[in-house]
């Protein structure tokens, strides 16, 4: 049995006053449930989820990382200064950065191996906007996607993955995948990781974003190869991100 993992993906929200409400929250609430939660800040929160969070069952990451180690990089955040700030997580290709910041599959796998060569688990994200959806294309773009990174890691680096499979036409729109639609991606892609490598088949978490909710988290997580969940909105209310972990 793979543990379940649940990860708020807080996107471009919070201020410092807001997040040590929502913090404190999320860990008061946070049982010795099976269940292993963390949440993904802005880059500027880092420290103060550091300080929050050192001991406590909550961990951290951030959303998006740079190519390079160090450097002439204007603007850029380096995977090692990440781990500095006690990160486990950080997300890779998550479609708003694909789509408003024109990141490419190369780059998402760069990102990945970044990622992992300082220690974080990167958090990987597929998915396909609803014309792919309508035009039978979602496993075609969903497996290109993955195999970009699969191609730039070896079987040991696999299995230090998390894969996260988001439709896009279902983030932030209040329409969830059904849980059939999502497990039956969720099941092409594990077989596609079943491929590289069968331990990482077994091995690697495959999370599902996309208006999750505390009242259809259970159901979706039920699902024999939906492993968690990455949160978007409901993550931003402590109660809501509990009920959710709760449910997994
Ligand atoms: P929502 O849960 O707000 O739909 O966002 C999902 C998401 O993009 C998480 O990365």
């Amino acid at each position: 049995m793979r543990p379940k993992l649940v990860v708020g993906n807080w996107k471009m929200n919070g201020s410092r006053a807001n997040n040590a409400t929502l913090l404190a929250g999320i860990v008061e609430g946070l049982g010795q449930g099976k269940a292993q939660a963390a949440v993904c800040v802005p880059a500027p929160y880092l420290q103060q989820c550091a300080d929050t969070l050192a001991g406590s069952e909550l961990a951290w990451g951030a959303q998006d990382v740079s190519i390079h180690a160090s450097g002439a990089y204007t603007g850029e955040v380096a995977a090692s200064m990440l781990s500095d700030f006690g990160c486990r997580y950080v997300i890779v290709g998550h479609s708003e950065r694909r789509a408003y910041h024109g990141e490419t599959d190369q780059q998402v796998a760069q990102k990945a191996v970044a990622a992992l060569n300082a220690g974080l688990t990167p958090i990987v994200c597929v998915g396909e906007t609803l014309d792919q959806r309508e035009a039978g294309q979602t496993n075609v773009v969903v497996n290109k996607q993955l195999s970009a990174v699969l191609e730039l890691l070896d079987g040991a680096a696999v299995q230090r993955i998390v894969v996260a499979y988001e439709p896009v036409w279902a983030i932030g729109t209040g329409k969830t995948a059904t849980p059939a639609m999502a497990q039956e991606v969720h099941a092409e892609l594990r077989s596609q990781l079943r491929a590289r490598s069968l331990d990482a088949g077994e091995k690697v978490a495959i999370l599902y974003g996309g208006s999750m909710k505390p009242d259809n988290a259970a159901e979706l997580m039920a699902q024999a190869d939906i492993d968690g969940g990455l949160i978007g909105g409901a993550a931003l209310k402590a109660a809501d991100f509990l009920a959710i972990i709760n449910a997994a």
